[in-house]
């Protein structure tokens, strides 16, 4: 099979993995906090591994790993009925790599994708436990219908740090310096876990989380990266040191300043690959 195909197929199987990510964990916020919702944002998390294995694999092979969002199915009231659209997510990613698994020759992208597929035939067996444990205990969605100025702060910063992720993680796919490769792959994990906490902040708050993204710089080359990731830096310390100041609840006033704070140790980390570049 051409490389070109090749890319295709992993940037489409990469494109699920990443749509699979966000229902996990909108999955995982809106039934509150338990032993369920920690064991499916663990899968989520082994899907960011599948997606980062993938665009490596893409990387290698001379193509760019696509940033789109993949089939997703959000539907359902209950969480049993999340946990069966969940089974059927696993179901369309189980028959798809299989049929990638045939279609591609090269041995190591085949063993790569077995080692998927069998995450993907595992977790299709705990959202099946997961169904009938949500039907049992009657879960429910947690999520209020809030809307005001603290959930219009929270809204601002979830879409920030999702549209960061994906930016530090294409930077750190694209970019061939081990060093700054390594740093953006930090941060985007560290801008994981604002997410996560802004998310949580959200649903306990009772209002919604809605995971979209704005717009994402593409660049390709180290020094035009780390200034479009430092301009962005600048602007987030900032504006959560304003919420900060803004919000009059204590707990969410140390959140967002415990989140600038992070902020302003990434834009030294972009300051110093910045200097090394010259
Ligand atoms: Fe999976
Ligand atoms: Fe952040
Ligand atoms: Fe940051």
């Amino acid at each position: 099979m051409e490389k070109k195909k090749i890319i295709e197929l992993l940037n489409s199987d990469l494109q699920d993995e990443h749509g699979a990510i966000i229902q996990y964990l909108i999955h995982a916020y809106s039934m509150g906090e338990g032993e369920m919702a920690c064991e499916i944002e663990a899968m989520a998390r082994e899907e960011m591994r599948h997606l980062d294995w993938l665009a490596e694999t893409i990387v290698e092979l001379g193509g760019k790993p696509s940033l789109k969002k993949g089939k997703q199915n959000m539907a359902g009231k209950t969480v049993a009925e999340w946990m069966q659209n969940d089974v059927g997510l696993e179901d369309g990613a189980i028959e798809t790599y299989k049929k990638h698994i045939q279609m591609i020759d090269d041995p190591k992208i085949k063993r790569l994708l077995k080692r998927i597929l069998a995450d993907e035939q595992s977790h299709r067996g705990d959202f099946v436990h997961f169904v009938d444990k949500a039907r049992k205990e009657g879960m429910k969605d947690i999520r209020g219908k809030r809307k005001d100025s603290v959930t219009k702060k929270l809204d601002w910063g979830i879409a920030h740090e999702y549209t960061v992720v994906l930016q530090y993680m294409f930077h750190s796919y694209m970019t061939k310096d081990k060093e700054a490769k390594k740093q953006l792959e930090d941060q985007a994990i560290n801008e994981m876990q604002h997410l996560g906490w802004l998310a949580e902040e959200m649903v306990g708050g009772g209002g919604n989380p809605v995971i979209e993204h704005t717009g994402l710089d593409q660049s390709t080359k180290l020094p035009d990266m780390l200034k479009a990731d430092l301009k962005i830096e600048k602007e987030v310390a900032e504006a959560y040191d304003k919420a900060a100041r803004e919000v009059n609840d204590e707990g969410l006033k140390k959140l967002l300043r415990r989140i600038r704070d992070n902020e302003k140790y990434h834009i030294d980390v972009f300051n110093d690959l910045m200097k090394e570049e010259k």
